[in-house]
């Protein structure tokens, strides 16, 4: 041993790993997918690698955006522990420094399709997942009429009302509810706001910032709208044409304004541009690699 390393040594105490150090939430090391086999076989994501540092009592909203079939939602699947998306093929997957082995209620996931039970009602729908935890029936049934009312539902209308008599708006914040109710730690959205128009689509934005302020919890968000990705993200991941990786890691603004105010202002609209010429020229990728693919086809 060298008089100087001999020296660091004594100089230096020794430091026990430190317990409260946080373990990311999300880590991602060498993930790929592929599905099928033989001929059939292709590889959605690769090479995925990427960490979401626990940020206690904040959490973390982190964008995803990419091209149609890049392999996004194959990404929160993943994560959630869906099959058929799950497991990967290589890589590993941890969540809170534990390898990712099922579906659990750490995670939470709103889907675009605005999936509740139709036989159920609003309240029944949102306290459904309190039931199969066993919580109280009458305590469940008060968080969900206080969770109508959190996700802008009315609970004296609406309570009693089954998904087929609401609008596409209003089935997108019971679901948001029944998932939120839970408070996982990981809330996974795949496009939740997909199908609705502006202005609804501004307050349920609004109304997820709220939330999520509220929940501390670190959000997933997959959207198309690069305006929602920059609003809603402190974080974006950028994904490249298939098969998917993180091309770009990069932090936004928090939305801190209303989202109707924010996303006029100049400095958003250059940060979208910015990131849309990006986005552009993964499509533009995207489109001439689906055209190589066909032409080999072809042949
Ligand atoms: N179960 C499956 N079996 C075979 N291929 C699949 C399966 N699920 C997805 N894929 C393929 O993997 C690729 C990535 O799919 P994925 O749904 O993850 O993309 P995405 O980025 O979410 O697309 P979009 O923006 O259109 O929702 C696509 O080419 C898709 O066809
Ligand atoms: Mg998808």
């Amino acid at each position: 041993m060298s008089e100087t390393s001999a020296a660091e040594e004594v100089a230096l105490p020794k430091l026990e790993p430190a317990a409260e150090e946080s373990l990311p939430v999300v880590e991602f090391t060498d993930v790929a997918k592929t599905y099928g086999s033989g001929e059939r076989a292709f590889t959605a994501i690769k090479d995925v690698n990427f960490a979401v540092p626990d940020h206690p009592n904040r959490g973390e909203f982190v964008a995803i955006l990419g091209p149609s079939g890049c392999g996004k939602s194959t990404l929160l699947r993943l994560i959630a522990g869906l099959k058929p998306q799950f497991p990967a093929t290589t890589g590993s997957i941890k969540v809170f420094g534990k390898e990712v082995l099922s579906a659990g209620a750490d995670r939470g996931m709103v889907f675009q399709d605005y999936s509740s039970f139709d036989h159920l009602t609003v309240q029944q729908n949102i306290a459904f997942g309190l039931g199969i935890r066993g919580d109280e029936k009458e305590k469940s049934a008060a968080l969900a009429r206080e969770w109508i009312a959190k996700v802008g539902l009315n609970p004296d209308t609406d309570a009693n009302k089954y998904p087929h008599e609401l609008s596409g708006g209003m089935r997108q914040r019971v679901a948001i509810a029944r998932s939120l109710i839970l408070h996982p730690r990981i809330i996974l959205m795949d496009e939740p706001f997909g199908a609705l128009d502006p202005p609804t689509r501004f307050a349920m934005q609004d109304q997820l910032v709220s939330l999520w302020r509220e929940q501390e919890s670190t959000v997933f968000f997959i959207t198309h709208s690069i305006e929602e990705a920059v609003y809603l993200g402190d974080r974006l991941l950028i994904v490249s044409p298939s098969p998917g990786r993180i091309l770009h890691d990069m932090e936004v603004p928090p939305p801190d304004r209303p989202a109707a105010a924010m996303q006029r202002e100049a400095e958003f609209i250059d940060k979208v541009f910015e990131i849309r010429d990006l986005v552009e020229g993964l499509e533009l990728q995207a489109q001439a690699q689906r055209e190589a693919q066909e032409k080999r086809e072809e042949q």
